[in-house]
């Protein structure tokens, strides 16, 4: 009963949308959902790339059976180990006994460790191939994108690339799989949500992959979540760029931790100056309101980033305080930044946020701004140089 949805002769997608699931590695807010991709090559051997998170089991295994019937599978291809992907290979394994898997050095221990699967494994290496019958897969590694077994497999009569957790996107398929037939301008904050939380940490490995790859002849981008691209492969390959990069537009993000609105009245000073000066991208994020995965997103995205907190116990506030340590996890760089923060009896929080900027080598704009109690003149112009500050320093590298 399912329309087969082909990427091209005897290559199919079979992939499958989570609408329910809260929170993607029990962490990440899915507030549009997530698909699991996995595709299908009916060729002279029969392929599966990859499996889907294993609730989802019955509905993907119809849209396989749909195009098989009773075949039976001969090769499963696995790029990644996260369960997200190799949830269901155990029990694939238990409906087609004689399932071969195809993995790397480090994926099939992973097998055996995850599934206690430790036989009709086969090894591939660098560069090896895969014969299908009409098709052929070739294997690359790319180690920290997202785990050390990472691997993508480039099929090259059709120019497919199946990328794994590369170029994926959080957000369900909503009928459109391809990026040609889908409104992308509803997925790309979603896609750098994804990146930027998921594979964010490890934009060095992102650079070796995008070299590696970038010299085959890519037709179809095939990631393991989110749509599939065919008409957006350079913009794809650009934003990857760029976010590995850490190298951000023109813009800033406000992130502040406010008890009693103190602190938000320093911000909302700062922004307003940012305004003034012509920075037309303002983004600003009460840390206790807002889920971190969506400020570290919009960190990604542009070059300016000031954070401000109250001393809380001496301390940072602590929903600032984990943000400044998820930021210094990732080794988030090339920012230019500023810090503000309030107290009532001991001052703490402005100097702390310095700090974790001079940490990650940021760009610090101006002197730390921190009052005493509420928001009074001296320190309201201070917020406002230090607006005025930042906008000068990026209308000095954007224009
Ligand atoms: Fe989509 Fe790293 O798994």
């Amino acid at each position: 009963m399912h329309k087969p949805i082909p990427l091209s002769d005897n290559i199919y997608y079979v992939g499958v949308n989570d609408r329910r699931t809260a929170l993607f590695e029990n962490m990440w807010p899915l507030h549009r959902g997530v698909s699991y991709n996995s595709y299908l090559i009916v060729d002279e051997k029969i392929t599966l790339i990859d499996t889907v998170e294993v609730g989802h089991t019955d509905k993907w295994l119809a849209r396989v059976r749909a195009l098989i019937g009773t075949r039976p599978i001969d090769y499963l291809v696995v790029n990644h180990m996260e369960p997200d992907h190799s949830g269901a290979i155990h029990l694939l394994r238990e409906i087609y006994p004689n399932l071969v898997i195809v993995g790397n050095k480090k994926t099939l221990p992973m097998i055996d460790g995850f599934y206690g699967i430790s036989d009709k494994l086969q090894e591939v290496n660098e560069g090896e191939s895969l014969s299908t019958g009409q098709h052929r897969l070739t294997f690359y590694t790319v180690p920290m994108v997202h785990w050390p077994e990472s691997m993508v497999c480039y099929e090259e009569t059709t120019g497919t690339l199946f990328s794994s957790d590369a170029f994926g996107s959080f957000g369900s398929l909503d009928g459109g799989i391809f990026d040609d037939e889908i409104d992308f301008d509803h997925f790309r904050d979603e896609m750098r949500r994804y990146y930027s939380n998921i594979v964010g940490k490890y934009g060095n490995p992102v650079q070796k992959a995008l070299s590696k790859l970038g010299s085959l002849n890519l037709q179809t981008i095939a990631p393991s979540h989110g749509p599939i691209y065919r008409e957006r492969i350079a913009e794809m390959l650009a934003m990857y760029d760029q976010w590995s990069r850490y190298d951000g537009e023109k813009g800033v993000v406000i992130a502040y931790a406010s008890m009693y609105g103190n602190t938000e009245e320093m911000a909302e000073a700062i922004a307003r100056e940012l305004a003034v000066c012509g920075i037309r991208h303002v983004r600003m994020f009460d840390v206790s309101k807002t889920h971190p995965s969506y400020i570290i997103s919009d960190i990604f995205k542009y070059k300016g980033l000031i954070l401000g907190s109250p001393t809380y116990s001496n301390e940072l506030h602590p929903n600032m305080e984990a943000l400044v340590m998820k930021l210094q996890h990732m080794g988030v760089t090339s920012h230019v930044y500023g810090a503000f923060g309030s107290f009532t009896w001991s001052g703490a929080a402005a100097k702390k946020l310095a700090e974790a900027g001079e940490s990650l080598k940021w760009e610090l704009v101006a002197p730390q701004v921190e009052e005493k109690q509420g928001l009074k003149a001296e320190k309201y112009e201070a917020c406002l140089a230090l607006g005025r500050a930042m906008a000068n320093r990026l209308n000095e590298i954007f224009g």
